[in-house]
């Protein structure tokens, strides 16, 4: 079977990977995208648009300070600082691809407000399409840059790692037998971990694939147990939830139960534009008392929902809503992982030579909770700043090296067994979900156990996804308090024992699995 030397391999071809091929320009870049370019990847869904202190009376400092507020006492405040400093350059750059970001009259960006900003910092498109439309100008600026090959159809099952040293990456094309591509240097892009649970915003392909493949390599995970699940999506029998994106509730729609309770008012002096984690668990606590939350967009937004949020406009009609009239069902859904796979400033992970970036990476920037539209520009500042690395890399130490011998080890590549994704989808909702506790936690650990003996290294891919659910489980398993997007029922509160990052090595999650 052909294997193939490459000069930089990038994982994944979502927003990071496709900005960080495009940083990487005019050196040689390949990008695995297991799917036609644009589809699968959760920033084409991204609703919300980028934060960045754009207005004049903003700064870059008001925005770190929301984020490290937002991230409930464990953001990086370095990190914070760094990334909301390169916020502006990074939208402009996006602006000059392309991106028809929404304008004032003055040719000025229209700025919305999110959940816990100090200020309306967040530049959209068409009020809701910005994933989209960001993924398109980037596309369109791949498709005419020709030291990018892209490679459609192509999934990364395993890295191979030797001396904590990437050697290469066993990759399947359309499920054929698995080959390995070398590079001098790998940047992992490949996405979080939404559709481990039932109830996700996130694309089906979204699935923890990154982190586990890298955690099974050896990478230290951060934060694994920090899932943030999206307070409003919607409820209408569609898997994945369409999201009803927040700026539906800045622009004031409120929330509702089947009784016309506004119940925000009761819980936070911000109702319905408290912390997300904080709307997430109201809503998740009225669902489960069979009070059917609501969005009621009719009064603040009428029928400008037509046009200016138009995904969903889109859904609502699919649905058979009319949310001019009619009020939007809702539930909490999980919509971004705020850990993965530890990386440094430079945005490299524990081993050496394989760079992280976008939603499969921990860069300390979310903390315990993600602010709103932080996570676009996350992902584009640090695949920049993972290009300019593995640039110096290759420049200064010639990168990775080729093996010549390297053999495809004997891995299972064959179709993942769907019902067992669904057994694994229903662990996670049941026990490591909005509510979580040491019993259920415990006890999800041994379920997924089974599954992994049931499965029996058949299929790689389902073993990626039961690493990351079992690192995100055994992390919520060991953090014994409550903070931000993790909720315990049996500790309820904060305790600053636990005020700090976490770290868990997939050695370290299984050998929790199996003592439990
Ligand atoms: C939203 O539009 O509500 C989501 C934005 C985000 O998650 O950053």
């Amino acid at each position: 079977m052909k294997n193939t030397q490459h000069n930089v391999l990038i994982i994944g071809a979502g927003l990071a990977g496709l900005y960080a091929a495009l940083s990487l320009a005019p050196r040689n870049v390949t990008v695995l995208s297991p799917k036609p370019l644009g589809y699968g990847a959760s920033s084409a869904w991204a609703q919300g648009g980028v934060a960045a202190a754009m207005d004049e009376h903003d700064t870059p400092e008001a925005h770190a300070t929301d984020t490290v507020n937002a991230g409930d006492g464990i953001v990086d405040a370095d990190i914070a600082a760094f990334v909301t400093s390169a916020a502006k350059e990074h939208v402009l750059e996006l602006a000059e691809v392309g991106t028809p970001f929404d304008r004032t009259k003055d040719g000025g960006f229209i700025m919305s407000k999110e959940a816990a900003h100090s200020y309306a910092r967040v530049v959209r498109v068409k009020g809701d399409q910005a994933g989209a439309e960001i993924m398109k100008a980037l596309i369109q600026e791949v498709a005419e840059t020709p030291s990018i090959t892209v490679l459609e159809g192509a999934t990364a099952l395993e890295l191979l790692v030797e001396n904590n040293m990437m050697q290469g990456v066993v990759v399947s094309e359309d499920n054929t037998t698995p080959y390995v591509i070398q590079a001098k240097a790998y940047l992992l892009a490949a996405g979080g971990a939404g559709s481990l649970y039932l109830k996700t915003t996130n694309p089906p392909s979204v699935r923890g694939l990154a982190v586990g493949m890298a955690a099974r390599a050896g990478a230290v995970i951060a934060d694994a147990e920090f899932v943030q699940f999206h307070p409003t999506a919607m409820d209408v029998g569609i898997d994945p939830n369409p999201l009803a994106t927040e700026a539906l509730r800045g622009e004031g729609a409120t929330l509702i139960n089947k009784h016309g309770e506004r119940y925000m008012l009761d819980v936070h002096p911000d109702a319905e534009l408290a912390p997300r984690d904080i709307v997430a668990r109201e809503n998740f606590r009225q669902h489960q008392l069979g009070n059917v939350p609501m969005l009621d967009t009719r009064d603040a937004v009428g029928a400008d929902i037509k046009d200016e949020f138009i995904s969903v406009y889109r859904y609502c009609q699919q649905s058979g809503i009319d949310p001019i009239t009619e009020t939007i069902p809702i539930v909490p859904a999980a919509h971004y992982h705020m850990g993965g796979v530890a990386t440094n400033k430079q945005g490299m992970s524990s081993i050496m030579g394989l760079w992280v970036s976008g939603e499969a990476s921990s860069t300390g920037l979310h903390g315990a909770n993600r602010l709103a539209s932080n996570g676009l520009l996350e992902a584009l500042v640090y695949a920049a700043t993972a290009a300019d690395g593995m640039i110096k890399s290759i420049k200064t130490d010639n990168g990775c090296a080729y093996t010549a011998d390297l053999k495809v080890p004997d891995i299972g590549f064959k179709y993942v067994d769907e019902d067992a994704v669904m057994e694994l989808r229903a662990i996670m909702s049941s026990k490591v979900g909005v509510m979580r506790d040491g019993n259920g936690l415990a006890q999800a650990l041994r379920e997924l156990k089974i599954l992994d003996e049931q499965n029996n290294g058949a299929s790689t891919n389902f073993d990626n996804m039961l690493a990351a659910a079992t690192l995100i489980t055994a992390a919520a398993y060991n953090r014994k308090e409550s903070r931000g997007g993790h909720f315990r029922t049996d500790y309820p509160e904060k305790d600053d024992k636990f005020k700090h990052r976490t770290e868990i090595t997939y050695a370290q999650a299984i050998a929790l699995r199996d003592s439990v």
